[in-house]
């Protein structure tokens, strides 16, 4: 029933990686998921296609740079799944904006780069217009930390200053090369490598977002 929105302006920031490894974590909680893929670059089929994990049984493509088919793609999904999680493009900002008016909770990962940090206001900007637009709705915004290294201090300081944009920031996710071998062998890194840190982030920002979807 609730859409997830996943999105951010910039390419390489984990946006796909957190759509794939939260619907995931979802789907080990025994939840219904569709896990639609609106970026033209198709990285979630590409994952599903690797292997015959969780993602191969829900994903579903969207044609590219369709809006239309996007909404009917996810009101679809909506009633037939208990979570729709939606993974945008970077560069496509009417795709993303659909993406996000359709959402309950949109995500928005942020590296520890400055150069992120910048590209995030341009994405912050677009998510507080989709949620004014649908004031009825109380779209929930909220920060995600992405690619952490927390032996830099760039990465020590950025949640802080993520919460000093206004919005909530939920559980970092850290760099380690388990998520990117996870996609190579086509699973999620609750398939891949359950009890390891990366789960263990994983685990906590799904009990984050459904703590947000419960209330
Ligand atoms: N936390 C992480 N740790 C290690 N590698 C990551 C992490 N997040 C993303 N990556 C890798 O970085 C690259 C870009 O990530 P991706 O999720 O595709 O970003 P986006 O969807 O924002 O373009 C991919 O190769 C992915 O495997
Ligand atoms: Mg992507």
């Amino acid at each position: 029933m609730a859409i997830i929105t996943v999105a951010g302006r910039k390419g390489g920031i984990g946006k796909s990686t957190i759509a794939g490894n939260l619907a995931g974590e979802f789907l080990a909680r025994k939840r219904s998921v569709v896990l639609l893929d609106a970026d033209p670059q198709h990285s979630l089929a590409a994952w599903a296609a690797q292997g015959q994990g969780v993602l191969s049984t829900c994903v579903q493509t969207v044609p590219d740079g369709d809006v239309a088919k996007l909404k009917a793609q996810a009101k679809a999904a909506q009633k037939a799944a208990d979570i729709v999680v939606i993974d945008t493009p970077p560069g496509m900002p009417e795709t993303a904006y659909q993406a996000m008016l359709l959402a309950d909770v949109i995500l928005l990962p942020c590296g520890p780069s400055p150069l992120d940090l910048m590209a995030l206001q341009q994405s912050l900007a677009l998510a507080e217009k989709a949620r004014a637009a649908r004031r009825e709705k109380k779209t929930r915004i909220r920060f995600v930390p992405s690619k952490v290294a927390m032996s830099t201090n760039l990465s020590k300081a950025l949640p802080a200053t993520l919460a000093d944009m206004g919005r909530k920031v939920l559980p970092a996710i850290s760099l380690r090369v388990a998520l990117a071998e996870a996609v190579e062998s086509g699973l999620t890194i609750v398939e891949f490598a359950p009890g390891s840190t990366s789960h263990v982030e994983f685990d906590a920002l799904a009990k984050a977002v459904v703590r947000i979807l419960a209330r």
